[in-house]
């Protein structure tokens, strides 16, 4: 069965269609959208094995010529080289303006895919067709398209929301179980940050969702993009309530930084033990009881996932490094940190103003507890 979450962002409106089976139904889903039957289709060379076939197929079914290109796996494509690629290739296969890009792929593929639609022509319409966990329940929904500067992650890009999106709850089988978790770190985020019953809904059935069970899949995609929605239709550039998807992000982009955004650390890991640390600094300001960051650390240490700074391989720098780290996080304005903290689990709120010190002291004891 396939769910439907609407985002009502006026002219700019779109569905989020979740379920089984949506990449073989992509051609039917897409066909009411075009203005001509052409489209083309950026990927990547690993996504391309798997599911590339599956979705030419159906977009062949209902007359649609598409062409494709396949750009290299990994977060290093999300620069300015290959982001100059595939908007010369779009223009090389005359994609116009009243045509439509897909973008298939998890969140590299889908953030340049979404910035080359932003810009080319001075804005094409786009179809986001997430597959990984992580770009079903946060990348691919909400605009936020970019690639990455050598100076930082996201640091050039553009709000341009896509024009439908069609998370495949199958497509989730062919990941490795490493990148699941991680995709996962970012639903257990949504549960912190504004929905308790939904965490506790974790707690009980993440095991089965990590084994594959589809119908608790379906609901975890399906409640994390209803959050999301509802946190960007109030928000949708970022101005106030938007900043509450960013727990424990800004502990996270301090240690992938620290990290080089290696395979030491995977993104949605960096955010799942970035969630903690927030839950322990909350803890410490005394804004929330001491019970909650152990009963997340609980749920992140039962799933398997990295919690702690003990769980990131390889060297850290010191907590003074950590803070600097942080300080130039583009989430930081006029110099001042900027937390995402909570008065509990599912009461997030933005601090725009937390001291120093207290931080530094959260990282200093995390880091005392490495080998
Ligand atoms: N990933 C955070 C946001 O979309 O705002």
């Amino acid at each position: 069965m396939t769910e439907t979450v609407h985002v009502p962002l006026g002219d700019r409106a779109y569905d989020v269609r979740i379920g089984g089976g949506l990449l073989a139904r992509a051609g039917a889903e897409i066909a009411p959208l075009l203005a001509r039957p052409r489209m083309a289709i950026l990927t990547d060379e690993t996504v391309a094995g798997l599911h590339l076939p599956v979705l030419e197929a159906s977009l062949a079914a209902e007359g649609i010529a598409s062409s494709a290109l396949a750009l290299p796996a990994g977060e290093a494509t999300k620069g300015w080289p290959e982001f100059s690629r595939a908007v010369e290739w779009l223009l090389a296969e005359q994609i116009e303006r009243r045509d439509i890009v897909i973008a298939l792929g998890g969140g590299v593929v889908g953030d340049l895919g979404g910035f080359a639609a932003a810009v080319m022509r001075r804005g094409v319409r786009f179809v986001q067709i997430p597959t990984s966990l992580l770009a079903q329940v946060d990348s691919s929904v909400g605009g936020k398209t970019g690639i990455n500067s050598p100076r930082g992650k996201n640091l050039i890009g553009a709000f341009h929301q896509p024009s439908l999106v069609l998370a495949d709850i199958d497509v989730l089988d062919t990941l490795a179980p490493r990148d699941f978790l991680a995709g996962y770190g970012e639903v257990v985020k949504y549960g912190l940050l504004g929905d308790a019953a939904f965490f506790e809904w974790l707690e009980e059935q993440g095991p089965a969702l990590a084994a594959g069970d589809k119908v608790a899949r379906t609901r975890a995609v399906r409640r994390s993009v209803e959050m999301k929605a509802e946190i960007v239709v109030r928000d949708e550039t970022e101005q106030g309530d938007r900043a509450l998807l960013n727990l424990g992000h800004t502990f996270c982009h301090a240690l992938e930084a620290a990290t080089g955004y290696s395979d030491r650390l995977l993104h949605g890991e960096g955010v799942a033990v970035g969630c903690a640390l927030a839950f322990e600094l909350s803890a410490r300001m005394g804004l929330c009881s001491q019970e909650d960051p152990s009963r997340v650390r609980a749920h992140l240490r039962q799933m398997g996932m990295k919690t702690d700074l003990a769980d990131i391989p390889g060297d850290l720098p010191d907590a003074e490094g950590l803070l600097a780290l942080m300080a130039q996080d583009k989430k930081v304005i006029d110099g001042r940190l900027r937390f995402v903290l909570v008065k509990g689990i599912g009461k997030a709120f933005v601090a725009k103003d937390v001291p120093g010190e207290t931080a530094q002291g959260v990282l200093q004891d995390a880091l005392r507890n490495r080998p």
